[in-house]
């Protein structure tokens, strides 16, 4: 008759509950398992947080632009900025640079007009020229402004994305007034752009 492998009857409660668990390599494992995320934890815990250094603020973008232009603004260029359109309205998405800045999971969608992308579930630059998006559907168009609406509350608006021959609205003077209206105001950098001109 075969008997089990003896315990030391000799042994404390610790030693008993060690030879336990070093008898069975499924407890073994459970064991390395637990060193393993404890260790991780612990390292988490004691670890140093990276220094990221602030973006700096770029100023206020105020213009409406050809898709040319928009082009120019996919975050390569040397102030960083990043622009992407969406239904015939530009938003400055800079702070939303590790999104569609260079080597972003939607940097395609920077210095682009995004809306078709966006209404058809893909991450890619769909129109080279302007597009007035007319072919989609009204599933389609929805999903484009439920986009907008999205970009509208987390960016700043900049203008209009223009049609072929459009001329751009000079905003210089909405500027001037808006500055001498918040004169002594400190103004907050961030959410909630001002949008006056919806192109819809
Ligand atoms: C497997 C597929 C996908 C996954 C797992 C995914 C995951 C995510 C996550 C987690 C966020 C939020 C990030 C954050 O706020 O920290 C996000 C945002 C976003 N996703 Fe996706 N995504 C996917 C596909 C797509 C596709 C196909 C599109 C294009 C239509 C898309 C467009 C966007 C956009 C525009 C944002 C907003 C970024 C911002 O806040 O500016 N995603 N995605």
């Amino acid at each position: 008759m075969a008997e089990d492998t003896p315990v030391p009857e000799s042994g404390g409660f610790l030693t008993n509950i060690v030879l336990e668990i070093v008898q069975s390599p499924l407890n073994i494992a459970l064991l390395i398992a637990i060193a393993f995320l404890a260790f991780k934890i612990l390292k988490r815990t004691h670890a140093v947080p990276a220094y990221h250094p602030p973006e700096p603020q770029l100023p206020k973008l105020r213009k409406d632009f050809t898709i040319e232009e928009l082009k120019k603004f996919d975050g390569t260029q040397e102030d960083g900025r990043v622009l992407v359109a969406v239904n015939g309205n530009v938003y400055d998405v800079t702070k939303g640079k590790r999104f569609y800045g260079p080597g972003g999971p939607y940097s395609a969608f920077a210095g682009c007009d995004a809306s078709r992308g966006l209404a058809t579930f893909s991450v890619a630059c769909k129109t080279d020229g302007y597009d007035d998006l007319s072919d989609l559907n009204s599933m389609e168009m929805e999903s484009v402004r439920e986009w907008e609406a999205q970009f509208k509350e987390k960016y700043e608006y900049v203008g209009r994305l223009l049609r072929p021959g459009e001329e751009p609205t000079n905003y210089s003077d909405d500027e001037e007034e808006e500055e001498s209206s918040s004169a002594g105001n400190a103004t907050v950098a961030g959410e909630g752009g001002g949008d006056k001109k919806k192109n819809e």
